[in-house]
């Protein structure tokens, strides 16, 4: 472990897409500037613990993966602490965490290099400044990537100011990136054999941009040109919020060819005067409205969502409302938490907050309903005929993991296949979390 000059580094994200694709730039900077991945099991002389802030579990794992990276010699690497933790938190992580060396904030990670320096040194680093769009401008181009799938982050921050979430003060205001770089960074991925672009933002559908004829495009126009890719084969977008959901993007999933048919839609409650004390300024009615008119284009779509339990001041009516909205919902996929009260949010200092044993219960009534709504989506899928873009390779010998249209995992046997490849399989069985398939076999011409 080398950390006065570190050469090999290791980058560990948690929390959300946005943190995966800033952890894989934070990598190819580190890369540009002569560093390289340590191997799985080697000892990095530089950790960049890549934090999340959402809930109280995810802030508080930082403190005890630092306390990990503690050698049994007492010597730690070099350790940067980036994403949000390191955003909310800034000083006090010295404070609580002296072993940590550097402290980046996620709007300003196109510094690290400097900050590694400042380091080396011996001398702590800390920065969480906010300027303004301006680490996509610095960073290095693409490389070639590993995998047939990718992140792009188009949108960043969030002017929401959901009264539970601590995002907009973590990644603060919305940003959307220009519409030339987007093209050309997706081009980048493609040329690097890219398959599948998952465009990220906090609110992606708030995205819009001019073009380069100085005409205004919303998500919609974005990922219309970014169908006319050749190479790219698949399109996803995540994630949503109900008030951006316009006309013209719902209308894409109805004749965009690549854009998958899968949306990730979160709702949180399905209690009005609760969606009004979270400050979501839709009504329960209005998004399944929305749903609703997604199916008229693309019956067949996925949907997909978020949902708090024990918000301060739920009562059973406004639960009984939440598992009445995901019963029309009908889910493909969801994701379910406990309220967790955030410092600095206005929900954190609400009155009424519910005791934990009843937002247990209510956690596991919603996941039972959810889990058995995904059980009943991917039973759908038997006897079913699709093509799967397989992203891994699986446990057993010869085995593939690949996904559907629908974002479900389909396990194959098929050693003469490699990653990368997009099969049309034939699904056989299927379980509560994943199908297996076999090749389709094709009729003699
Ligand atoms: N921008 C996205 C989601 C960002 S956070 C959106 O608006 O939907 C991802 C999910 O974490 C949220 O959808 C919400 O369900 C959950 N979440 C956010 N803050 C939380 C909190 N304080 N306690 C529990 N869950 C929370
Ligand atoms: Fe948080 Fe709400 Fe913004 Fe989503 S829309 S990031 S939940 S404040
Ligand atoms: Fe977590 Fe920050 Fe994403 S708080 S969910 S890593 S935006």
């Amino acid at each position: 472990m080398n950390r006065t000059n570190p050469k090999k580094f290791r980058v560990k994200s948690f929390g959300c897409q946005m943190n995966v694709y800033d952890g894989e730039r934070m990598s190819e900077m580190l890369v540009d500037q002569g560093m390289s991945n340590a191997d799985e099991g080697e000892d990095a002389d530089l950790v960049v613990l890549n934090t999340c802030h959402i809930r109280e579990k995810a802030a508080e794992k930082v403190y005890s993966d630092i306390g990990r990276l503690r050698g049994k010699d007492g010597k730690s690497p070099m350790i940067a602490v980036a994403g949000c933790v390191a955003q909310a938190e800034g000083k006090e992580i010295s404070r609580r965490a002296p072993s940590v060396d550097i402290v980046v904030g996620p709007q300003a990670y196109h510094r690290l290099p400097e900050l590694i320096d400042r380091a080396k040194s011996g001398k702590k680093a800390l920065d969480t400044d906010m300027p303004a769009n301006s680490k996509f401008d610095v960073l290095p181009g693409r490389k070639k990537q590993a995998r047939p799938t990718a992140f792009l982050t188009v949108q960043e921050g969030c002017d929401k100011f959901c009264t539970y979430c601590v995002v907009p003060y973590t990644r603060g205001a919305e940003i959307s990136r220009p519409w030339s770089d987007l093209i050309a960074e997706a081009q980048a991925l493609v040329d690097g054999g890219v398959k599948e672009i998952t465009l990220l933002g906090q609110n992606v559908n708030a995205w819009s941009s001019n073009d380069d004829t100085g005409k205004k495009q919303g998500l919609d126009g974005l990922i219309r040109r970014l169908n006319e890719i050749d190479g790219l084969e698949r399109i996803r977008y995540t994630t949503s919020h109900a008030n951006d959901m316009t006309d013209a993007l719902i209308a894409a999933h109805g004749d965009v060819p690549k854009l998958m048919p899968y949306l990730h839609l979160p709702v949180q409650s399905g209690s009005d005067p609760i969606l009004k004390a979270m400050n979501r300024s839709h009504s329960a009615e209005e998004y399944l409205k929305i749903l609703r008119r997604i199916r008229d284009v693309r019956p067949d779509i996925a949907i997909s969502g978020d949902f708090i339990v024990g918000f301060p001041g739920e009562t059973d009516a406004d639960f009984e409302e939440t598992l009445s909205v995901v019963r029309e919902a009908n889910y493909a996929q969801a994701y379910s938490f406990k309220y967790s009260p955030r410092p600095g949010t206005p929900a954190a200092v609400m009155e009424n907050q519910i005791p934990p044993e009843v937002t247990n219960e209510r956690l596991q009534r919603l996941q039972a309903l959810l889990n058995e709504q995904q059980y009943d989506f991917n039973k759908q899928a038997l006897g079913r005929q699709t093509d799967i873009l397989l992203e891994r390779n699986g446990k057993l010998d010869g085995q593939l993991v690949g996904k559907t249209p629908w974002l479900q995992s389909v396990h194959i046997i098929a050693p003469e296949l490699a990653i990368g490849d997009m099969v049309d399989v034939t699904i056989e069985s299927a379980g509560p979390n994943s199908l297996q398939g076999k090749l389709t076999q094709r009729e003699a011409a």
